[in-house]
């Protein structure tokens, strides 16, 4: 029972933050919303040094360009090709800078 009613808030939750990514992503584009939305499986695919997806926050961030740039080198981002980066991006310590100017690679979310 608590399982099942942790899920339906995990899920109203995520519902009201795919509404407020909505809201930031056409104010940063300009542009009406259409968020483009990736499976887990999609994602795994751009998993190479010259196609380099990551996932973060449930969201898709395309850093292939930015590999090279990376201050903590392009090697331990590989290690997270295609895959949920989440848990190390923060636990590396990312300045809010980095935060707020990693958006300019984010090009969709995760649909479960
Ligand atoms: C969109 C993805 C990422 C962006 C835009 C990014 C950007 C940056 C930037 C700008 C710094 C300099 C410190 C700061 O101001 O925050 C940094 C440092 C670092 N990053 Fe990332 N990063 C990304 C993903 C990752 C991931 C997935 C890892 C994996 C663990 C990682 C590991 C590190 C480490 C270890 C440093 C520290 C380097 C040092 O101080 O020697 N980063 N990153």
């Amino acid at each position: 029972m608590k399982d099942t009613l942790t899920h339906i808030v995990r899920l109203a939750m995520r519902k009201v933050r795919l509404v407020e990514e909505a809201a930031i992503f056409e104010r940063v584009t300009n542009a009406p919303c259409q968020i483009p939305m990736h499976t887990l499986a999609d994602v795994y695919e751009h998993c190479m040094p010259n196609d380099c997806w990551l996932i973060i926050n449930d969201k898709v961030y395309d850093v292939t360009e930015f590999l090279k740039e990376h201050p903590g080198g392009e090697e331990i981002i590989l290690e997270y090709a295609g895959r949920d980066a989440t848990l190390p991006f923060y636990g590396t310590g990312h300045s809010s800078d980095t935060v707020r100017e990693m958006e300019k690679y984010w090009i969709g979310l995760i649909v479960e």
